[in-house]
């Protein structure tokens, strides 16, 4: 029987890190049991870029070395997520198989010498890496240490290599059918692009100017799907050896080479790696919206945080550290938002290798140190939480996320290049974590009426059946915003004739875009309501929507900037230019207060996070996290599993898990 949830056999929520014990010797391993006991760590990774010691040469095996560490952290009470190596291939392989070596779009060929020096569609690295993953599992499948499989590492190395072209024109195959119905599909019509056989059709690789739009679409779908085939050959090797869950670990934010919905759908249990691009609260914010849309992936089960850096926070190409009490703030802000715990890249900071100065649970200063000293506090609190594991979180709000839209918004000739689809999600979502909603990521084709209110704050791509199911969310009684340059080509990238947005949406939102007009770099509007626009400006007219602000600038003046429309029982709000920072935190609000959205624990000041986590027998807790210097009482004095005591404040900085009651 496949064991699905892994804290079944952690016996609470998941607490440790990467662990690379080739990095150490003897003296070291010893220690390392020590100081893992002292943290409390009950999960380490192993493995993950170990192929060049577990196959010294095209294979043959070498397991012996692994045996003593899996065994040795057996008996010292920690589980393993066993890794395939295959993020990583050793020289003897690029050596042996240089066509396997990623080519980027100018054609140049990388060697060896870094990670992830492959092309996944070469078939010499696939029959490898399937080698590896199948020997691994033959002989750890059932270990009674193993709790998790880790396929790969972060998954989304693309390349535009012959290998690469040839399964993009299989696939291409696939999904066209014809060479007539590609040439449709891509527009070829225009600049004399038509294809007469299949050898002339390639990747867009480097070319004199703008690639086809539709072609650069495609390649990103084929990508994702190469990616997600690579991903199932080898858990499915890993199946036919062990019950144990099969996971691979995603990386989200910026970074969208695969559609991570597609993806999620394969994992038994999904895990991701979050490290923040920023300090502060702007850090915490961006745990939250790592968090919501890894659950979120996951369609709300349980997920698991499988990477965050002790005193990692990247800004800018430097490494800034965290705070003291962080820390515990972006642990429990993850396990606030699902998470079945938190591990770490990684335990102990190696001494030499790229990575020499990536933190770690133990630092080079060893244990004496503030880390880790703080390491073996958060794994004390993360080990009261053991009675968490299994319940997860209920949003009311969603924010809508595709990957075809991301993609669109990454094509040649775009009216504007500053339409940045990730910069506009997380924007949304910081709006609404601001505001202390609950938030969950969804994708425009889901089932959406479980949501109170839904922000499309990225759609310049939508499918027909998306802006069906768009309208459909209204007419039944959602409340749906919907923000500019919204549905302007459909998942072909052909262009919406008639009007923007894509039928029916304009349906649920009353309104016609009949013009865009960019804004230039440095040109700020005024709307009549006051508020302020950049970025973009559309010309416009209502179909039945009510204008709530409209332009006072040029030929746009007098004319819908922001609307409202009910349709159904329901209501569709579009908003076609980008407001300023206050100006959308404003009108979000207003939106939350239209749609009776109600924070989890209503009178907590800014700075103050509050997250629910429920089971499904009606038992709940409250996560609470202070950002603030400041002590801050609560509203609703509970027993606090983390002091195991009756909470009244929450202290500077500090946090606290109320028992519901
Ligand atoms: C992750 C990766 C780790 C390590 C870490 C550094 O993305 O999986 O191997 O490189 O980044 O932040």
């Amino acid at each position: 029987m496949t064991t699905r949830s892994i804290t079944d056999r952690l016996g609470g929520l998941a607490f440790g890190g990467d662990y690379n014990p080739e990095q150490w010797d003897e003296p070291v391993w010893k220690e390392d049991d020590d100081l893992m006991r002292r943290a409390r760590v009950n999960l380490a990774t192993v493995g993950v870029f170990s192929w060049a010691l577990l196959e010294p040469e095209e294979g043959r095996h070498d397991f012996a070395w692994l045996d003593a560490h899996i065994d040795r952290l057996h008996a010292n009470g920690v589980a393993v997520d066993l890794a395939t190596p295959t993020a990583s291939p050793p020289p003897w392989f690029t050596l042996a198989h240089p066509d396997a070596l990623p080519v980027r779009p100018d054609g140049t060929r990388l060697v060896h010498g870094s990670r992830d020096t492959y092309c996944l569609a070469a078939p010499a690295y696939r029959i490898a890496a399937r080698r590896i993953a199948a020997a691994l599992a033959e002989r750890y499948g059932d270990h009674p240490a193993l709790a998790l499989w880790h396929v790969h590492n972060e998954y989304g190395t693309l390349c535009w290599c012959d290998h690469a072209a040839a399964a993009f024109r299989v696939w291409l195959r696939a999904r066209h059918g014809s060479l007539d119905a590609l040439n449709e599909a891509w527009g070829t019509a225009f600049w004399s692009q038509r294809h007469t056989s299949w050898e002339q059709v390639l990747p867009p690789r480097e070319t004199q100017w703008h690639k086809n739009p539709g072609q650069a679409l495609d390649f990103r779908r084929f990508w994702s799907d190469e990616i997600i085939a690579a991903f199932r050959e080898q858990r499915d090797a890993i199946r036919a050896h062990s019950d144990r869950p099969v996971t691979t670990n995603l990386m989200l934010p910026a970074y969208q080479n695969v559609d991570l919905w597609a993806l999620a759908r394969e994992l038994d249990v999904v895990t991701s790696d979050q490290y923040p691009n920023a300090p502060g609260l702007d850090a915490a914010a961006g745990v939250a919206v790592h968090a919501d849309r890894t659950r979120s992936l996951g369609g709300g089960r349980p997920w698991l945080l499988m990477e965050q850096g002790t005193n990692t926070v990247y800004d800018d190409g430097q490494i800034l550290g965290k705070e003291p009490g962080e820390i515990l703030r972006h642990t429990l802000g993850h396990i606030a938002r699902g998470s079945e715990g938190a591990l770490f890249f990684q335990w102990r900071q190696s001494r030499a290798g790229a990575e020499t100065w990536h933190s770690a649970m133990v630092p080079h200063a060893g244990p004496d140190s503030r880390i880790f000293r703080e390491v073996t506090r958060v794994g004390e609190a993360v080990a009261r939480l053991g009675e968490l594991a299994g319940s997860t979180v209920a949003a009311s709000v969603a924010v809508l996320d595709d990957p075809d839209a991301w993609w669109a918004l990454g094509v040649d000739g775009l009216p504007s290049s500053r339409l940045d689809y990730h910069a506009a999600l997380v924007r949304a979502h910081r709006a609404l974590w601001d505001a202390d909603a609950t938030v969950d990521f969804a994708h425009p084709e889901h089932e959406l009426s479980r949501y109170r209110l839904v922000i499309a704050p990225a759609l310049f791509l939508l499918s027909d059946k998306g802006a069906e199911n768009l309208r459909d969310y209204v007419a039944d009684g959602g409340t749906l915003f919907v923000q500019h340059a919204a549905g302007f080509v459909d998942d072909r990238m052909h262009a919406r004739l008639g009007g923007y947005p894509a039928e029916p949406l304009r349906e649920a939102l009353g309104i016609r875009v009949e013009e865009y007009r960019p804004l230039r770099q440095d040109e700020r509007i005024t709307l009549s309501d006051g508020s302020h626009g950049t970025v973009w400006s559309e010309s416009l007219r209502t179909e039945g929507a009510q204008t709530l602000a409209a332009y006072t600038h040029g030929m746009l003046t007098g004319g819908p900037a922001l609307t409202r429309h009910r349709s159904g029982t329901g209501q569709g709000w579009y908003l076609s230019t980008r407001l300023d920072d206050a100006d959308y935190a404003d009108l979000v609000g207003r939106l939350l207060k239209e749609a009776g959205v109600e924070p989890d624990v209503p009178g907590l000041p800014a700075g103050v996070e509050a997250v629910t986590r429920h089971a499904l027998d009606g038992r709940h807790w409250q996560v609470l996290l202070n950002h603030t210097p400041v002590a801050v009482p609560l509203p609703d004095p509970a027993h606090d599993l983390l002091t195991d005591a009756l909470a009244q404040e929450l202290p500077p900085g500090g946090c606290a898990v109320l028992r519901g009651h």
